[in-house]
């Protein structure tokens, strides 16, 4: 798949190129419509909302902690790193450099209710990995998460950049190498995971012609490349708000947010995940360990990043009353699908011997408003155009995301 720079720049915000009339309308009466249910099921503790966010027997007999149930406890001690000592920060997420005055957002840990989550140990997690090669597989949130590696990382070993040697494509695709432990990390860019045709705006009409989405064939970006890599690493989720044309078997099979047919909400993002797992769990020569990062929640209030919406809380969300003011639009249905979807594929794994994790960050987001960029975040070169509450600031709570990774990875490696 081939994307121009621009328009991935402007993807890279939830539904961002969509234009306002097309998307808002609809799309504050389907908030207006999910509140009412929501201003009952927010009554329920969160793991109640995500009953489903459970490890399954496997996880269960591995680790006996589920580390995905719990809560965010003071921690003073702050953050692993900082824009002074990590130089792999993204400027758009790098809110220290932007002078993001306050620090409170740093000073919390994930606590599960069962076990304690280890800190991440940046020595013990190159030891693992000597040798060995891993992919993110993603959109800019997946991005996030490898900077955050790179950081975590950073104290202890600091990689070259071999993105020439292997992609054309800089901007979107990174190659990362590890010399002392011959540790080669890489960033995949497919933000569908499946095969997609770029959207484009029909100037007369103002409507963004909905991009097509071949459901059944997965994206050449990294399905050509994966086949030899240990650890792959899949996420995905921003993309999917966008108008979409769903094809299957060379057939339109409907849509969303169109105009002239089936509308099937979430559908794409149900089979882009199957496609995906279906074909890494197939691949002749992989024997690689398999991951799903969940859905990862923004939190836009007082409208969206098109209409000035923000996210300036600086402390995590406690009440009812806040949950319902942050609460992201679709995040229930989205979590649903991708544990349905990585459940079958996890009986599917088994049977071939393969070992697909899960790394369910979805109700530890739910509650933290406060980790994004929001203004925070920005090209250096460039003022500030819109609010960013769908990246996360480094650092900041998506460093926890690595330190479940490492977790997970003990136990399998
Ligand atoms: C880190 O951010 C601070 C502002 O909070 C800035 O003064 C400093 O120059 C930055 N350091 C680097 C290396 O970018
Ligand atoms: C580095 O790792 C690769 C596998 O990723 C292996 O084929 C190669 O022999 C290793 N090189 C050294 C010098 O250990
Ligand atoms: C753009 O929209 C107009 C008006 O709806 C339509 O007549 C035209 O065919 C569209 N162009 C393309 C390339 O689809
Ligand atoms: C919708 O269908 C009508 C009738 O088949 C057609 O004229 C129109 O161009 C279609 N619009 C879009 C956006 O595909
Ligand atoms: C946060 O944003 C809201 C509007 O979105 C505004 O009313 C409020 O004053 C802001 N708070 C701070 C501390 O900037
Ligand atoms: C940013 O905005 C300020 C004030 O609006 C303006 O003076 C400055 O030239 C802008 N800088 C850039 C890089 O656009």
């Amino acid at each position: 798949m081939k994307l121009e720079g621009t328009e991935i720049l402007k993807c890279n915000y939830a539904a961002r190129n969509i234009p306002r009339g097309v998307v808002l309308l609809p799309f504050t009466l389907v908030v207006i419509l999910l509140l009412f249910p929501l201003l009952r099921t927010l009554n329920l503790s969160a793991s109640k909302i995500f009953a489903t966010s459970f490890e399954s027997k496997e996880e269960t007999r591995r680790s006996s902690c589920n580390v995905f149930s719990g809560n965010w406890t003071p921690y003073l001690k702050g953050p692993y790193y900082s824009n002074e000592t990590c130089p792999f920060i993204f400027d758009k997420q790098n809110c220290l450099l932007h002078g993001r005055p306050d620090r409170e957002f740093l000073q919390w840990r994930w606590k599960p209710n069962e076990c304690q989550l280890p800190l991440f140990d940046a020595a013990q997690f190159l030891k693992m990995v000597k040798g060995k090669s891993m992919a993110f597989v993603g959109d800019s949130i997946g991005r996030n998460q490898m900077e955050s590696l790179l950081c975590l990382l950073s104290s202890v070993a600091r990689p070259e950049d071999i993105t020439g040697k292997h992609a054309s494509d800089s901007t979107y695709f990174k190659w990362w190498f590890y010399p002392d432990h011959n540790f080669t990390l890489a960033l995949l860019w497919s933000p569908f995971l499946v095969k997609s045709s770029k959207s484009y705006l029909n100037d007369s009409s103002n409507f963004y012609l909905a991009e097509k989405l071949y459901l059944d064939e997965p994206d050449e970006a990294w399905a050509s490349q994966i086949e030899d890599f240990d650890v792959v690493i899949f996420s995905g989720g921003q993309w999917f708000f966008r108008p979409l044309t769903f094809m299957e078997h060379g057939h339109v099979v409907g849509c969303q947010k169109c105009q002239n047919n089936t509308e099937l909400n979430f559908y794409g993002y149900r089979i882009a995940f199957r496609t995906a797992f279906k074909t890494i769990l197939n691949l002749k020569g992989f024997k690689g360990l398999t991951f799903v990062v969940t859905h990862s929640p923004n939190h836009f209030e007082n409208g969206l990043w098109n209409t000035g919406g923000g996210c300036n809380r600086t402390k995590l969300v406690t009440t009812v009353e806040e949950k319902v003011a942050v609460h992201p639009y679709g995040i229930e249905e989205l979590h649903q699908i991708q544990i349905e979807e990585f459940r079958e594929a996890e009986n599917e794994a088994k049977k071939k011997g393969l070992q697909l994790g899960l790394i369910d960050i979805t109700e530890a987001m739910l509650v933290r408003p406060d980790g994004h960029p929001n203004s925070y975040g920005h090209a250096i070169d460039k003022n500030i155009t819109v609010n960013d509450c769908v990246h996360w600031c480094l650092p900041g709570p998506v460093d926890t995301w690595n330190e479940i990774l490492l977790y997970h990875m003990k136990t399998r490696m």
